[in-house]
């Protein structure tokens, strides 16, 4: 767990015989300390310690803010569940799509079943979709046994919550329109020792007309770089070797600065950091990504292969519904420009079918720009409906037969262009970091290139977290096996 050492001292400083400070983070350090209170008092009567579970739903960020909350509980004393069937259980919810929302429902339907079993469980939800008021709504009226609701913007104040629901037994609920602050120095417990994400900027200003995520997660704001600079050291000395700089839009990073410092400016100097060896970043947008970002990247070996940039769609009236700000031919001059002066990146994207108004010509353009760019892999989602945006007030909504029809023409597109371009790697010795123990077979290590592709190497668990030298021996479509040669 990575603690911060100053918030860390003002917790034990906290005096809670006085009321809480007003002043932050000292005010999120005292309601900390009482929860610590609380759940040792609990532990005791219960005579075991108190177990807490984060369940993740989407993006990196929500995975980001996940190892955050982990980390107050953890700070607060519980420890971690294998299982919902926890004391402290929180749905970390996405909303991007509708089938996201489905599932979190779903789940907290059956986690309300294990509470009955439960003496003293606590349910929380929190992300994307609770700053949907409908969505509150709906589990005010249906999932009553639900104990803490809060946004997305307020996470830092989850110890304060975290304690009110811990001494109430009514439904605690705070959602805040928008970010009053950038709050740091709260603990974090990361999922990886070796590997961390770390946020650049919170929000979006893009307002793509199908996207909620500007109306759930707000306007853009950056990070000081010197507080991503100071995290990324803090990280690096704790033993992270891998940094992913996290943001709807990396490539406005600092635009809303009053010092001036580009996204390829911070990449250079996150690079600096003594014990970093890879970078990765997610997500640039094709409008605006500059030709200094892509020298940054080619000039920088420690910068990952991998440049991910959503396409959306191929067609330029799609395009232009979906307010993108670039064209076909714009965005296929850019993925060549990558693939020219970056070589052997990979690039993937992301693709949505079903957006209003689309029919087999726009797929006909999609799947060109599919096969001239020829992605390394693609994610394509079905167009989903949300409410409040741009596009579901659109009358020409395609039907889901319809939808189904071209997803599979596209997917298939995908499959067939993506399928073999990773054996032209065959044959190589490449870094690879070594993260996990394979989950089909225990005899091997899975390992990730700098292009983010997998490789599998016989091995044993005291290679995790090390970057090992690998020879690329067989091409399994999208992955490798192949044999370590050095570290
Ligand atoms: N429907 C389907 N896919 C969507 N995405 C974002 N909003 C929607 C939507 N309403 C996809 C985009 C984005 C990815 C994270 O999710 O492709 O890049
Ligand atoms: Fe959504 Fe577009 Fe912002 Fe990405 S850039 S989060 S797709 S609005």
């Amino acid at each position: 767990m990575t603690v911060n050492e100053t918030f860390e001292q003002l917790v034990l400083e906290a005096d809670l015989n006085s009321p809480a400070p007003e002043v932050e983070p000292a005010r999120q350090a005292w309601f900390l300390a009482r929860a610590r209170e609380i759940v040792q008092r609990r532990s005791q009567a219960a005579g075991r310690k108190l177990t807490c579970r984060v369940e993740t739903f989407g993006c990196q960020m929500n995975a980001r803010d996940s190892e955050k909350i982990i980390g107050i509980l953890r700070s607060a004393g519980f420890e971690e569940a294998a299982s919902e069937d926890a004391d402290f259980l929180v749905y970390n919810t996405c909303t991007v799509r509708d089938n996201a929302d489905q599932r979190v429902f779903g789940r907290l339907g059956r986690a309300g079943h294990l509470k009955k079993n439960r003496e003293g469980m606590k349910i929380a939800v929190c992300g994307c979709m609770v700053q949907e008021k409908t969505n509150v709504e709906k589990i005010q009226k249906s999932y009553r046994f639900v104990d803490l609701i809060f946004g997305t913007h307020n996470l830092y104040r989850f110890p304060e919550y975290l304690s009110a629901c811990l001494e109430s037994e009514g439904m605690v609920i705070e959602i805040w329109d928008r970010a009053d602050r950038i709050v740091e120095a709260l603990p974090t417990a990361r999922k990886y020792p070796f590997k961390s994400g770390t946020n650049i900027t919170f929000g979006c200003n893009n307002f793509c007309s199908y996207c909620i995520v500007p109306y759930v997660r707000g306007r853009e704001r950056s990070r000081q770089p010197v507080e991503i600079l100071r995290e990324c050291e803090r990280l690096a000395a704790d033993g992270v070797v891998e940094i992913m700089l996290l943001g709807q839009n990396v490539n406005s990073y600092g635009k809303d600065l009053d010092i001036s410092c580009t996204f390829a400016d911070l990449l250079t100097e996150v690079c600096k950091i003594e014990g970093i060896r890879r970078v990765r970043f997610m997500t640039p947008h094709p409008k605006d990504l500059s030709d200094d970002v892509i020298r940054a990247v080619r000039d920088n070996e420690k910068i990952a292969r991998h440049i991910h940039l959503p396409l959306q769609s191929g067609s330029d009236r799609i395009l232009k519904r979906m307010n993108r700000r670039y064209t076909k031919e714009q965005y296929i001059d850019l993925a060549l420009k990558i693939r020219r002066e970056i070589p052997d990146v990979s690039i993937t994207t992301d693709i949505i079918v079903g957006f209003p108004g689309e029919n087999d010509d726009d797929i006909d353009d999609t799947i060109d720009v599919v096969r001239r760019v020829g992605f390394d892999n693609a994610f394509t989602f079905i167009y989903s409906k949300r409410a409040g945006t741009p596009a579901a007030k659109m009358p020409d909504q395609v039907p889901e037969a319809e939808k189904n029809r071209m997803f599979n023409r596209v997917l298939a597109a995908v499959q067939e262009t993506a399928h073999g371009r990773a054996d032209r790697l065959t044959g190589r010795i490449m870094e690879a970091l070594a993260e996990e123990v394979n989950v089909k077979d225990s005899r091997y290590i899975t390992a990730r290139l700098s292009n983010n592709m997998l490789v599998h190497v016989p091995g044993d668990p005291s290679m995790i977290g090390k970057m090992l030298q690998v020879r690329l021996d067989e091409c399994r479509g999208f992955y490798f096996f192949g044999t370590v040669v050095g570290e």
